[in-house]
């Protein structure tokens, strides 16, 4: 079975009601195609707005992060309940700014999303190698590592979407280029036929990230194991982010 193009956007730490209004507005107004997936992240205090205003049935709205808890006294977390009591369906877990900046494990990364999966959410579960690690040649073994601890504790990855973000080019203008994405993503689904298994490994969606654009994402549109993207910046301009999401007509 194809798999469905996905596009995320990830707006980060940035927005404001004016801001969000805006962008979902333009959103609504686009002509999308019907058979692109689409999911955006606001921050957690604009959830409910992006859901109340998006009016695009193949829009759907994410968290950027959750707890690993339904309820309770874990002051500034949100759990995987309260974003679906939004109306948000997907979750984001792992992003490289969780790994490096707030020193969330693998482990704990992954008993998030177990949680996240476990209470209805579907989850972009972002991976990825920091340049020192690239340089040293270990992508492939920081990426598997990453995914191991996910598929220790999680054996169903029908509602996990992989997304694969190199932290060198998250942010910094410097994308991976179309060929290199393939093959980091072919490696990964090999690696995942070995855990997961070949059938789950060949319908699981792989997405590339970091600094994806307008522009270099139709590179990427023969790429066959790039199945979308997750975009940071541009996901704030919302006719450049409808171009991303339409550049595999
Ligand atoms: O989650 C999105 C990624 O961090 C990519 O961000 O498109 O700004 O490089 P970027």
């Amino acid at each position: 079975m194809a798999r469905q193009f996905f596009v995320g956007g990830n707006y980060k730490m940035n927005g404001t009601t004016e801001s969000i209004t805006s962008i979902i507005d333009t959103l609504n107004k686009a002509e999308l195609p019907a058979n692109v997936e689409v999911v955006i992240a606001p921050p957690a205090p604009y959830l409910a707005l992006a859901v109340a205003q998006n009016k695009q049935k193949t829009v759907e709205v994410s968290a950027q992060n959750v707890y690993t808890k339904t309820s309770g006294a874990f002051t500034g977390e949100i759990s995987p309940d309260q974003v679906k009591d939004l109306g948000a369906t997907w979750t984001l877990t792992g992003h490289s700014e969780r790994r490096t900046i707030f020193k969330e494990s693998d482990e704990f990364i992954a008993e998030k999303t177990k949680f996240a999966l476990e209470r209805g959410l579907s989850v972009i579960f972002c991976i990825g190698e920091t340049l020192e690690e690239r340089k040293s040649g270990i992508t492939l073994e920081v990426c598997a590592r990453q995914l191991d601890a996910l598929s220790k504790i999680v054996s169903d990855w029908t509602h996990v979407v992989v997304a694969y973000e190199p932290v060198w080019a998250i942010g910094t203008g410097l994308a991976a280029t179309s060929d290199d994405a393939q093959d980091t993503h072919k490696q990964i689904r090999a690696h995942l036929a070995k855990t997961i298994g070949e059938k789950q490994a060949s319908e699981v969606r792989i997405l590339y990230g970091g600094s994806a654009n307008g522009k270099n994402a139709p590179d990427f549109k023969d790429k066959a194991d790039v199945d979308g993207f997750l975009v940071g910046g541009a996901s704030l301009k919302p006719l450049e982010f409808i171009d991303i999401v339409k550049s595999r007509l």
